[in-house]
């Protein structure tokens, strides 16, 4: 692994297709990513399959910004599983792998929820251990499926009303409160390395809800039940703007518990106003960056997600609550992000470092057909403090449910393949090398030019994806380039 290569200073890569077509570049400020990687924060986004396997741009930004993301719907219950003891997880799976493929972190959302039930579990009509026997192996087979590959859970979600005391739920109506205790010692049975959350809307604050939320986790740590933090969704819309203040309270207390917290679903509604928009937009941005901003304040505020990060695809749809606008273009709310990271970074005397290579590199190509030849060269560059790269090039399965790339040409196995390098200075030569690659595709060139040469044997591809991360002498991973090629 380039991670291992020896001490090197380095580098990086601009990735150009070389098939004929213009390359777009596009200037832009850090991304997040490389902020929050300075900053040790976890910087999510909520993501849906679909654009996933279709939408290249959004596949691009969502490399180049985030360092984790949450599968919006896929591990929900009723999603895994349509019939007792099935499950199809093809979806997951998917989104899972693409996380790794792009050295992203993720949490998992959700084990346990009044909503989203199964049918077979909610009409059951079964009884309290009944329903405990089915809790358990749900929670059981789905953490112990992604072991060592889910940073996170989000183990019960949405349990408290909004004025305190539980929802009445089908899991408490039958089961009764200690359904949160189960939860929470089942998946720690199952992967005792994830830190596990409860997780809410309307509970960053100092509310009723918040309290009794803040109650209800005490008493589960002072029992010694293996429960790591606290998620606020912030949902929010513009008329009712959160309170800074409280928030800060709520967190300081959870801290003093020894609990994490961590901000989860954040998105901004803006049509709940008639104000003019630039002027939404800009109060829009003030949320994003004081939540931000709050959040970064508290070491124990590990992690800040958003409930996706483009307008194109909203829960909210048509309001437009995000960073990105439907052309992923950056909104105010992104900069006042970037704002909140930088002025963080500098008061700790971290310099923000300019980006030495284009942030994006995204090129489209039409339709790929059987027995075309694609090229990705790859110009190096010695980067201060950087010593190695990985590229990593993924392409998704033809339909997810197939369970992979079934080609048997372009990969050995699995989606992706992997291509490292770094500089040896002992040598004073650039080493490279890719992990998967049979004759084709095949990799060659000196000095500091390289090219990967492929033949495609697939007459559809919706999206081939390639990343191009440098890592740094810490081991931190840093994107610098993205490769889409969609049919
Ligand atoms: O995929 C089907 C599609 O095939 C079908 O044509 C269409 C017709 O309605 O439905 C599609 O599924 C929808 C799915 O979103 C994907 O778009 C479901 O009906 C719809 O209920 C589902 O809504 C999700 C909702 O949770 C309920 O699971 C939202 O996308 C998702 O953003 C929302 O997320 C929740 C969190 O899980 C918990 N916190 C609140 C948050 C927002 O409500």
């Amino acid at each position: 692994m380039v991670h291992k290569l020896a001490p090197v200073v380095l580098l990086v890569l601009l990735l150009t297709v070389l098939t004929g077509f213009a390359s777009a570049q596009t200037a832009a400020p850090q991304p997040f990513r490389m902020l929050a990687s300075q900053a040790n924060l976890d910087i999510g986004a909520a993501v849906a399959l679909q654009p996933l396997l279709n939408d290249p741009q959004y596949v691009a930004t969502l490399i180049r910004e985030f360092n984790l993301i949450v599968p919006e719907n896929a591990l929900k219950f009723a999603v895994l599983s349509s019939a007792p003891g099935q499950y199809n997880f093809s979806g997951a799976d998917y989104i899972v792998d693409f996380a790794r493929a792009n050295n992203m972190k993720v949490f998992g959302h959700v084990l346990v929820w009044h909503d989203r039930i199964p049918a077979w579990v909610l009409n059951g009509g079964y009884n309290r251990d009944q329903l405990l026997t089915i809790l358990r192996n749900h929670i059981t087979t789905v953490v112990t499926r992604y072991r060592g590959k889910i940073a996170y859970w989000d183990v019960v979600n949405e349990a408290v009303n909004p004025t305190g005391g539980y929802r009445a739920s089908l899991w408490y109506t039958t089961i009764g409160a200690d359904y949160i205790e189960t939860a929470f010692r089942t998946a720690h049975e199952a992967d005792p390395n994830a830190l596990l959350f409860y997780n809410d809307y309307s509970n960053e604050g100092l509310t009723a809800k918040s309290d009794f939320i803040y109650n209800m986790v005490k008493d589960l740590k002072a029992r010694g039940v293996p429960i790591d933090g606290v998620g606020f969704h912030m949902h929010q819309r513009l008329d009712f703007p959160p309170d800074m203040a409280k928030m800060r309270q709520n967190i300081a207390r959870l801290e003093a518990l020894g609990l994490q917290v961590r901000i989860t679903e954040m998105d901004v509604q803006i049509n709940v106003s008639t104000a003019p928009l630039a002027e939404r937009l800009n109060q829009q941005a003030k949320f994003f960056g004081d939540a931000l901003s709050t959040c970064l304040s508290f070491s124990v505020c590990t992690g800040f997600t958003s409930w996706g990060f483009t307008d194109k695809y909203t829960w909210r749809s048509p309001d437009t609550p995000l960073m990105f606008d439907s052309a992923y273009q950056p909104k105010p709310a992104y900069f006042a992000m970037n704002n909140a990271f930088v002025s963080y970074l500098a008061n700790l005397g971290k310099v923000v470092p300019e980006p030495t290579v284009p942030s994006l590199v995204i090129q489209t190509i039409g339709r790929p057909v059987p027995g075309q030849v694609l090229t990705v060269a790859f110009k190096l560059y010695r980067m201060a403090g950087l010593y190695g790269l990985e590229t990593r090039c993924q392409i998704p399965p033809p339909a997810v449910s197939s369970g992979g790339y079934t080609d048997g040409d372009l990969f050995t196995g699995g989606n992706s393949f992997v291509v490292n390098g770094g500089y040896n200075p002992a040598e004073g030569s650039w080493d490279i090398a890719a992990s998967r690659l049979r004759p084709n595709p095949a990799i060659s060139g000196s000095g500091t030019a390289f090219t990967l040469r492929f033949t495609l044997a697939q007459a559809t591809i919706p999206v081939l994806t390639c990343t191009a991360l440098a890592v740094d002498a810490e081991g931190r991973v840093l994107p610098l380039a993205v490769i889409t090629l969609s049919g």
